[in-house]
């Protein structure tokens, strides 16, 4: 990957929705249906009022006039009757709504979630050394429950609520002329104080996100590294930081608390301050006979169904804010590029005639950041069943030259080939079937040491495993911890690091590759072990590319060829004897190596 990492765009809401919409398109049809639920919901709240309305001024209003009683008790209980009626379709419709609403939103969450734990599987392994794996599993919790919120809940009530805002403002105009004025006036007087909070909300709640993100990743660190934390006494240290991100958490949190009070307070005082007018403007219409005594309620009944949407808004708001800052870090994240992949032509890559375990490295250069190479164009040919050891100062770049090989990342320039083919060209998952690397930290998983063997390809049979852990001499030693059943613990930590190294060991073995590489395979196990692996070792590189890193020149003498790498190059190559003969960077590294023993 040559591109240099992009900084973070400012993605503006529109192009975020718009993105968020291509998760929720597939569920138009549905999404279609709850609006059309929406909008008989609408009608219904509309029709109560209308029918009290229908009361005082029909019924009642006869009654005062001194009509007789029974047709007029007949007719409002038909009106009664009908606003049950409302009141029962209302709260049919409102729970399919919710329902229907739910089902969509699991249903989007649970898509963009699928996307993005495929993306952080497939991610540039750079990304993952730059974000800490706490705020990572923020993302796939937190920001996706925020979402959640947002499509099931929030969004499509958010739309409900503005329905009924500019609807209801509408059908004012038709109830009561007066009041629909005032409405005009309260209703975006409102709304701009919420504008007003709007920016200040937001930022405290990115803020809030940001911090807890932080606290999340703080506490994953530590909890993990307790015990070099103990073992150095920093416990208080790592307090008074704990303490400082805790501070700044709560700190965010009241900000947008106080953004979110001074919200409600503000909103609540301009709806009030309207209804107190009503009273005036609307009774003053009704005493000069404009309008009647019902109209007057049912305006008033109307302006009070806007307390709620326009309350509610705000919590929308409120959940609207921090799903937008939810999806803008998961849309970042599915926008970041992927970790090396497949060739974008399916065609085998054509024989070149060389052995499948021929391995070439070719003026390769690379950089974790651009501005730090690495590598500085390494040339580096191994013959099939040849043996290399690379050795060389720490940091000098080997277990990245071994990283190139497996395609965890792609060479900024020169080409890398396997039988002749560049590794570029083949598949992935063929590239991967042919080179097995024994890393320098191997990661065990949870599980057991068969688990681990076979990394959890269950089609791989347990004699397959014992076999192999018998062939590099490792059965009695894992036999002593209880065998292939034996629990490993998280990260393998029931295990010493030396029988770690042997699992992992196990685990290239198995994978029959054509080229085995070894990063400090060996640095960990006792001398006798060491023996043992050597020895099994030598049998098993039969036919096998080898490329071996190690820091005790003892493990290097016997390769065919040693390759002393020095700041990203290549600065020496041979045996051992004309090395040490030659008096360069390895016969001083091998008299520092004998000086010590
Ligand atoms: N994931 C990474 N992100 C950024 N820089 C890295 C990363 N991994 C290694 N480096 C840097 O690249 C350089 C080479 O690292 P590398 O691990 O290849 O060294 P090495 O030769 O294997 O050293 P050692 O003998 O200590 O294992 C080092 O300076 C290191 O700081
Ligand atoms: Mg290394």
């Amino acid at each position: 990957m040559s591109d240099t990492p992009v900084p973070r765009r400012r993605i503006t809401d529109r192009a975020q929705l718009a993105r968020l919409w291509s998760f929720v398109r597939p569920y138009r049809v549905r999404l279609a249906a709850a609006l059309g639920l929406l909008l008989a919901s609408f009608a219904i709240e509309l029709a109560g009022p209308a029918l009290i309305r229908a009361a005082i001024d029909g019924p009642l209003a006869a009654a005062a006039r001194g009509t007789p009683l029974e047709p007029l008790v007949a007719e409002l209980a038909a009106l009664a009757g009908g606003y049950l009626a409302c009141i029962l379709v209302g709260a049919a419709l409102g729970f399919t709504f919710a329902r229907t609403a739910a089902r969509i939103g699991r249903s989007v969450v649970r898509d963009l979630r699928i996307a993005l734990w495929r993306k952080l599987v497939r991610i540039d392994a750079r990304w993952h050394d730059q974000n800490p794996s706490g705020r990572v599993v923020t993302r796939m919790t937190t920001d996706l429950e925020n979402l959640d919120e947002l499509v099931s809940s929030g969004g499509l009530h958010a739309v409900f609520d503005l329905l009924k805002l500019v609807g209801i403002v509408a059908v004012l105009a038709f109830v009561q002329p007066a009041v629909f004025v005032l409405g005009l006036i309260a209703v975006p007087t409102a709304a701009a104080v919420s504008l007003v909070f709007r920016g200040a909300a937001r930022r405290a709640y990115g803020d809030v996100r940001t911090r807890v993100a932080d606290q999340a990743a703080f506490t994953a660190e530590f909890v993990g590294g307790i015990r070099t934390v103990r073992a150095y006494g920093r416990e208080a240290l790592i307090d008074a930081r704990y303490d400082e991100l805790n501070a700044r958490t709560r700190g965010a949190w009241v900000r947008t608390v106080r953004a979110f009070a001074a919200f409600f307070a503000s909103v609540d005082f301009v709806l009030r301050s309207a209804q107190a007018a009503i009273l005036l403007v609307g009774g003053r219409a009704v005493a000069l006979g404009e309008a009647t005594a019902g109209a007057l309620v049912q305006s008033w009944l109307y302006f009070g169904k806007l307390q709620e949407p326009i309350r509610e808004l705000g919590e929308r708001w409120h959940v609207l804010q921090s799903a937008l800052s939810s999806a803008e870090r998961i849309l970042a994240i599915l926008d970041e590029p992927d970790g090396p992949g497949d060739p974008a032509t399916g065609a085998p890559p054509a024989s070149t005639g060389a052995a499948a375990g021929d391995l070439q490295f070719d003026g390769v250069a690379f950089g974790y950041t651009p501005d730090r190479p690495v590598l500085r164009g390494v040339d580096l040919a191994v013959r099939a069943g040849e043996t290399v050891a690379v050795v060389g100062p720490t940091g000098a770049g080997k277990s990245t030259l071994l990283a190139l090989l497996s395609r965890l990342h792609d060479v900024d320039r020169g080409v890398i080939r396997l039988g002749g083919v560049p590794i570029t060209a083949m598949p992935i998952a063929v590239l991967r079937r042919k080179v097995a690397v024994v890393q320098q930290e191997p990661l065990l998983f949870d599980g057991s040491v068969l688990d681990n063997v076979r990394l959890f390809d269950e089609s791989i049979d347990r004699d397959a495993v014992a076999r192999t852990i018998a062939a590099i001499g490792a059965e009695s030693l894992l036999a002593a911890r209880g065998g292939l059943d034996a629990p490993v613990g998280e990260r393998g930590q029931l295990l010493s690091r030396g029988e770690r190294q042997l699992v992992a060991f196990a685990r290239a073995l198995l994978a029959d590759p054509d080229v085995l590489v070894l990063d400090e395979a060996t640095a960990s196990v006792d001398s006798a072990t060491e023996g043992r692996l050597q020895a099994a070792l030598a049998k098993l590189r039969a036919g096998r590319t080898c490329l071996v890193v190690a820091h005790r020149l003892a493990t290097v003498r016997d390769a065919d060829r040693i390759v002393v790498l020095v700041e990203g190059r290549v600065v020496e190559e041979g045996r051992h004897a004309e090395l040490v003969q030659r008096g360069g960077v390895y016969a001083r590294m091998h008299d520092a190596a004998t000086a010590l023993v």
